[in-house]
Formats: structure tokens, C-alpha cells, sequence
């Protein structure tokens, strides 16, 4: 019997992760694994930082939050670099990856 129960919570917890992995749009993954690391929210993040000082309170400093931003730039910025950003490979991010991510960034957050 406590066989049976632990494999029937194992069995719940793999569906939550499952639903929970279907919910996530695409491009978050990317974003997280490769973007937040720098532009997230707060005195940390490099990325966020330069733009605070770059744009001086004009758009917002995290890179999410921009409204401005097209997908063409985003793709640019990752394929090119600036700064201290690299350039992010096509073994990094696919360009598959990089669209989602450039989609996600641009219309998630309407
Ligand atoms: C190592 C830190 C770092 C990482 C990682 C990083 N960035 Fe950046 N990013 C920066 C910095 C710093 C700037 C600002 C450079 C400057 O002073 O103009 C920047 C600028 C940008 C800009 C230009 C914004 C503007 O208005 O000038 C875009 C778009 C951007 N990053 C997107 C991304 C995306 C998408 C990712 C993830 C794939 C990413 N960055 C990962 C540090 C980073």
C-alpha cells in the first residue's frame, strides 16, 4: 500500500509539472536562462543598471517592461551584443529560440 501511495503522488507531482511547463509562454525559458541574469529588477543586474543610466527614467530599466522595443532590435542586440552584453550564439539560443524570445518580450506582457 505505501507503494501504491507514493507512486500515485509521484504520478500527481509529474502532471503538475507538465501543466505547469504548458502554461509557461514561449521565449520565458530563454528569457530566464539567458536575460534575466542581467536585466532583471533591481541594483544587481548590469543590464538593468546601464539602461537606468542610458535612458534616464524615459522607458523603464527592465528589459521586460519596455513597450518600445520591436522584435527586430531585441534579435539584433542578441545576435550583435553591446557593452559588456555578449553575443549570444545559435548554440546558445536557436533562431527558433530567439523568436519566441523576441515575441515574448514584444507582446507577453500587454
Ligand atoms: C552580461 C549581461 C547581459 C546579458 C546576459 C544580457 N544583456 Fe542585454 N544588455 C546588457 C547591457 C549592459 C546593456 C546596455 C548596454 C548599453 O550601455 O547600451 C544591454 C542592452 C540590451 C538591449 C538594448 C536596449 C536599449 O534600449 O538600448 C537589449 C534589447 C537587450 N540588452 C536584450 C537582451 C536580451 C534579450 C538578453 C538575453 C538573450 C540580454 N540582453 C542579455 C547586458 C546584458
Amino acid at each position: 500500500m505505501i507503494y501504491i501511495a507514493s507512486l500515485s503522488t509521484l504520478v500527481v507531482a509529474m502532471l503538475t509539472t507538465a501543466v505547469q511547463a504548458a502554461d509557461t509562454p514561449p521565449g520565458k525559458h530563454t528569457y530566464e536562462r539567458w536575460c534575466a541574469t542581467c536585466h532583471a529588477a533591481g541594483d544587481d543586474f548590469p543590464g538593468t543598471v546601464a539602461l537606468r543610466a542610458k535612458y534616464k527614467g524615459a522607458v523603464p530599466d527592465v528589459l521586460i517592461e519596455r513597450q518600445d522595443l520591436s522584435p527586430d532590435l531585441i534579435k539584433y542586440f542578441v545576435r550583435n551584443g553591446v557593452s559588456i552584453m555578449p553575443t549570444f550564439r545559435k548554440t546558445e539560443i536557436s533562431d527558433v529560440e530567439l523568436n519566441e524570445l523576441a515575441n515574448f518580450l514584444t507582446k507577453a506582457k500587454q
